[in-house]
């Protein structure tokens, strides 16, 4: 075991890894798709610092969700001169330094609906296991200005294609209408008081749920809790007109996409900012940790942000997890491009002749490496071999003082002499 090694719940992303989850070339191609597809709807990227202050999380994600009681990484500056600190906080989520941008920078004066995306860090300090991360990657979408279904659907809309563009076919798709926060408050109030005497046979964690934020009780990862509450109250009977009518109209738009959906009424999310759409995306393809995405409505999140009122639905996305799904399910991945050209200088005088070799070539926008060790040529060729080289150029002494080099075609096995001041338009054909 080496001395230092990466905080437990991270990983590193490096060349050619085994597990697609820690391979960059993987996380390249899904990166362009991101860049393809959110072109392709519209949506502009953001990026905001990976830290803000602790009061932001607090305020937006709510005091009583698990994420701002247990998971957060808080930290307190070290006193300035006149002994003050500053209480920031690793970002747990994209939603909300998201929105405190777009009031800061007065977003909604620059067009009536900014529609934003962002690829980022995540922390959470969360018992760490397989799809389960302390620093994960969200690609999250935000899409400000516009309370109508349309956009609910389009929101959803963009995650479906994007799962499918990757190549995930098998997806469930849980939707769920959350409410109005008045008419959430009404049913929580039901659901304490259903719950209220069976409190003694609950587990500790929903125990203090009940107290603090008695709508997570609902997603209990204990057997018994889930048995106990059966039969309480569904908050789709507490509904505002508005809130129904909302998601009727989503659930109609979504049927004319060909986007096929399962109701579930007990879906409600980790976050005290959702009202009405709430949904997640799972794979029954990848274990326990099945949700790759998931998203909602937050009407009231801009003016509590100190926003002019600003209605608000987006989603976040797993990266990590949704690599796991891609290898689980062996999907096929486009070719790594290779080089056009591998240098294999033979003695001191190629391998130095090479260091303006390569510049000319790459100058000339040909991509090309060469070997700096003065190994074998079989080495060598090796190497080219395994970087995908089109052609191996090939030299030593002999060739140097004859101004020309060996061109062999890694393909076609066949090997030309080609001028020195030629090679760059031969490579450039
Ligand atoms: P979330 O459901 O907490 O939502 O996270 C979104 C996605 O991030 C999850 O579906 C999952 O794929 C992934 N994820 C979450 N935690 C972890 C973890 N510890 N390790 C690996 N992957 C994880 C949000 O964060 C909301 N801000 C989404 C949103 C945006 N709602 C509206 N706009």
């Amino acid at each position: 075991m080496p001395k230092y090694v990466a905080p437990k719940g991270t990983h590193d992303i490096l060349p050619a890894a085994k597990d697609w989850v820690d391979d960059i070339a993987k996380w390249h191609w899904l990166e362009s798709v991101v860049r393809e597809i959110t072109r392709t709807y519209g949506y502009e990227e953001i990026r905001t610092p990976a830290f803000e202050q602790t009061d932001l999380f607090h305020r937006a994600v709510g005091e009583g969700t698990d994420i701002v009681t247990k998971e957060m990484y808080d930290f307190e500056t070290k006193p300035n001169i006149k002994g003050e600190t500053d209480k920031f906080t690793l970002r747990p989520e994209g939603t909300a330094p998201t929105l405190r941008a777009y009031v800061e920078h007065r977003l909604d004066l620059s067009r009536p609906v900014n529609k934003l995306y962002y690829l980022a860090a995540i922390f959470r300090h969360e018992k760490s296991q397989k799809g389960r991360y302390r620093q994960h990657h969200q690609f999250g979408v935000e899409a400000l200005g516009a309370s109508g279904a349309e956009i609910d659907a389009e929101v959803i809309a963009l995650a479906v294609a994007f799962f499918r563009r990757l190549g995930i076919p098998n997806l469930t798709l849980k939707i769920n209408s959350v409410g109005t926060v008045a008419s959430r408050a009404r049913y929580v109030a039901a659901l304490r008081e259903y719950a209220e005497p069976l409190l003694p046979e609950m587990s500790e964690d929903n125990r203090r749920r009940h107290e603090t934020n008695a709508l997570r009780m609902l997603d209990s990862k204990s057997e018994r809790d889930q048995a106990l509450l059966a039969d309480a109250p569904l908050l789709t009977d507490f509904l505002d007109a508005e809130s129904q009518s909302h998601h009727e109209t989503l659930l109609g738009y979504l049927d004319d996409l060909g986007i096929v959906y399962e109701s579930d009424p007990r879906l409600v999310r980790g976050f005290d900012y959702y009202v009405k759409t709430a949904f997640e995306v799972q794979s029954p393809d990848v274990g326990a940790q099945s949700a790759l995405a998931g998203g909602g409505r937050y009407d009231a999140l801009v003016e509590s942000l100190g926003g002019q009122p600003t209605p608000g639905i987006g989603f976040g996305l797993g990266i990590e997890r949704t690599l796991i799904a891609l290898q689980a399910l062996n999907v096929k991945t486009p070719d790594a491009p290779g080089i056009a050209a591998f240098l294999c200088p033979i003695g001191d005088a190629a391998r130095g002749a090479s260091v303006k070799l390569l510049e000319t070539l790459r100058g000339a926008g040909i991509v090309c490496d060469a070997d700096y060790t003065g190994r074998r040529m079989k080495a060598m060729l090796d190497q080219a071999d395994a970087l995908h080289a089109r052609y191996a150029i090939v030299f030593g002494d002999d060739e140097l003082a004859g101004g020309v080099v060996n061109v062999r075609d890694m393909a076609a096995k066949t090997q030309a002499t080609v001028a020195l001041d030629a090679l760059t338009a031969f490579l450039g054909t």
